[in-house]
């Protein structure tokens, strides 16, 4: 079984119980890093960075709940992150999302290689490809066609399509071989191994090569977020790795046959796509004691139901205006999938309702770690998928979470052969391999 953690530069719990000294640890980097460092005891495949880089005003038209509450922001950049924990852990994967629609695939290009460098092979680029208006405004773009709808989702997913070509093409732009350091010639890197890349295409183009050398993994690990039928055929096609959020077992199933289906159209082996479930366990010492705590947790849903209104809310609907008790209205679909297939699940609940029932999870984990392990077990099992990917819901994690996990499940799932003990590789795309 893979195993991820999910999550993002912005403070994590910081005024609940168990919260600790986050609020003042996570700017430095040091919370991630102690984070990190747990992950790589228990012998995880990597760390996800999400990201986004905009702070929204379109829940009620002020930016005060989503600061107040630490929706989206206050959010640092995880590139410099990643290369921080780079520096402090030896084994562990890391891999970083970067948004085509804001990077220039030259830069981007540039910057996971670097990072490949600096984590000695463990470098990855979650692509995502999301562009709600006040991002788009943030960095100047002002093109129409981009801006979040049905026909713009598509359109952007061409573009990554090329992007991601363009990026390989500039990885590939240097032969494995050509630093060759040869002191007898006198020669560094061998020129003939390095050649221009002269990309055309629709939307990109470049002359290459890529002024960094190959690094250890060459072409670092691409991982996928996005659950629509675009970004499914998307991951086939290109991704080492799928960071999936399908609620409940049929949904998982289809999402997995979905990629698989796609990566063999694609020419490639279905089974070189790990797709990992977002996962949020409730676990105790005793199943009775972990189903308690779920309890607790439901009876202070409504100040979470207030965060996801304004994190739904930056997909460019406002949600304040709607009342928590009246049916959900029938929704436009504005290209986001996750609100679109939201609207769509809870057609005819109330708001309180829908939101109340709606986790951020793939499937529900309740129980003592031997428990919570045998459920991942058994969705495996019933979805064909590789593993999971924790996560606490954005500005909710605690360490106290990720010690359950670290120190009660994943012993679990290692008692029980489901875990690797040791890693066997260096590099993330040696993880991915490795028959976890
Ligand atoms: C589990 C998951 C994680 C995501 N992480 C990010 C992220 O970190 N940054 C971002 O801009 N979009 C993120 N997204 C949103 C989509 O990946 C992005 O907007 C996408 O490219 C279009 O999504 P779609 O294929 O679901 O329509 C995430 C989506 C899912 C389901």
């Amino acid at each position: 079984m893979h195993l991820g953690w999910f999550t993002n530069y912005l403070p994590p719990s910081w005024k609940a119980e168990f919260s600790g000294r986050a609020a003042d640890t996570w700017m430095s980097g040091d919370f991630h890093v102690n984070l990190a460092r747990r992950l790589e005891e228990a012998r995880f495949d990597y760390l996800l960075l999400e990201d986004s880089s905009y702070v929204s005003n379109t829940y009620g038209g002020s930016f005060e709940l989503e600061l107040q509450q630490v929706v989206r922001a206050p959010k640092n950049d995880p590139m410099p992150l990643a290369a921080a924990i780079a520096r402090e852990t030896r084994h562990l994967g890391l891999v970083v999302t970067a948004n085509t629609t804001f990077y220039p695939p030259f830069l981007l290009a540039r910057l996971i290689r670097t990072l490949d460098h600096l984590s000695r092979g463990r470098a990855g680029w979650n692509v995502v490809t999301g562009a709600p208006d006040q991002a788009l405004a943030n960095f100047g773009i002002r093109d129409d066609a981009l801006r979040d709808g049905v026909s713009a989702h598509d359109l952007r997913y061409d573009m990554a399509e090329e992007f991601v070509d363009l990026v390989v093409r500039l990885w590939e732009s240097w032969e494995e071989d050509a630093v060759v350091a040869d002191r007898a010639t006198g020669t560094y890197v061998d020129a003939a191994k390095v050649r221009t890349v002269d990309f055309e295409g629709k939307w990109y183009s470049s002359r290459g090569p890529l002024n960094s050398p190959p690094s250890p993994q060459y072409r670092p690990v691409i991982c996928q977020a996005g659950g629509s039928a675009r970004g499914r055929a998307f991951a086939g096609r290109h991704a080492d790795t799928v960071v999936a959020l399908p609620k409940g077992v049929e949904q998982m199933r289809a999402h997995v046959d979905d990629v698989r289906r796609a990566a063999e159209a694609a020419g490639r082996d279905p089974a070189a796509c790990k797709v990992l479930f977002i996962v949020t366990p409730t676990i105790a010492e005793t199943d009775a004691e972990a189903r308690a705590s779920r309890d607790r947790q439901f009876a202070r849903r409504d100040e979470r139901a207030l965060r996801r209104l304004a994190m739904m809310s930056g997909g460019g609907v406002d949600w304040s205006g709607y009342d928590l008790d009246a049916p959900l209205p029938a929704l436009a679909q504005d290209g986001q999938s996750t609100t679109a297939e939201f609207a769509r699940r809870h057609a005819g609940k109330t708001f309180r309702d829908a939101l109340a029932e709606d986790q951020t999870e793939s499937v529900e984990l309740v129980g003592s770690p031997d428990t919570v392990a045998a459920q991942m077990v058994e969705a495996l099992e019933a979805t064909g998928g590789d593993g999971f990917l924790f996560y606490s819901g954005s500005g909710e994690l605690t360490m106290r979470f990720v010690d359950e996990v670290v120190d009660g499940v994943v012993p679990a799932l290692q008692r029980a052969g489901h875990a690797r003990r040791e890693y066997s590789a260096t590099t993330l795309a040696g993880h991915l391999g490795d028959g976890a």
